[in-house]
């Protein structure tokens, strides 16, 4: 069981570089009965980014949103957009071993992919891991705390 549950709702948002991979990964949030607001873009056309990322960070900083995934050609510009928001960790990634760690020893709480760098069935996976994935606390949260420390 982790602390994420069926009642709890995913932020996703995309730019033209993700969008192909986000209707993937809705695909598989709903067939798995997981609520998500789509931030967009809704349509396959050429997006700014920092603009969605701010959408995504914001729905879960305000804690409408218990998680966020964002997507981008290589999930690198999402990251460093929503990393300046206060309180998102945001963590690009692109294998499983540090989808699930970024959980347990970071406490990120937003997933980055790149649409151009990985194909639909390791993001998936990618995706579960992140969700199912509780922060393990101790030591790393003292970690944590100084990098919220940086914030202020
Ligand atoms: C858009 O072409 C691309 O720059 C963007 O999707 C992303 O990869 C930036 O980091």
């Amino acid at each position: 069981m982790s602390d994420f549950s069926m009642n709890d709702t995913i932020a996703i948002g995309c730019d033209h570089g993700g969008f192909e991979l986000k209707n993937e990964i809705l695909k598989h949030l709903q067939e798995r009965g997981i609520k998500y607001k789509d931030f967009g873009v809704l349509e396959n056309r050429s997006v700014d980014y920092p603009e969605i990322a701010v959408k995504v960070a914001n729905a879960v900083v305000e804690g409408t949103c218990k998680l966020g995934i964002l997507i981008c050609g290589t999930g690198i510009g999402m990251s460093l957009a929503a990393n300046k928001i206060k309180g998102i960790r945001a963590a690009a990634c692109s294998e499983t071993f540090s989808a699930k760690f970024t959980r347990l020893h970071n406490d990120s709480n937003i997933l980055c992919l790149g649409g151009r760098v990985i194909g639909p069935a390791v993001a998936c996976e990618m995706v579960d891991l992140f969700i199912n994935t509780d922060f393990e606390g101790g030591r790393h949260q003292r970690r944590v705390d100084m990098i919220k420390a940086l914030e202020e």
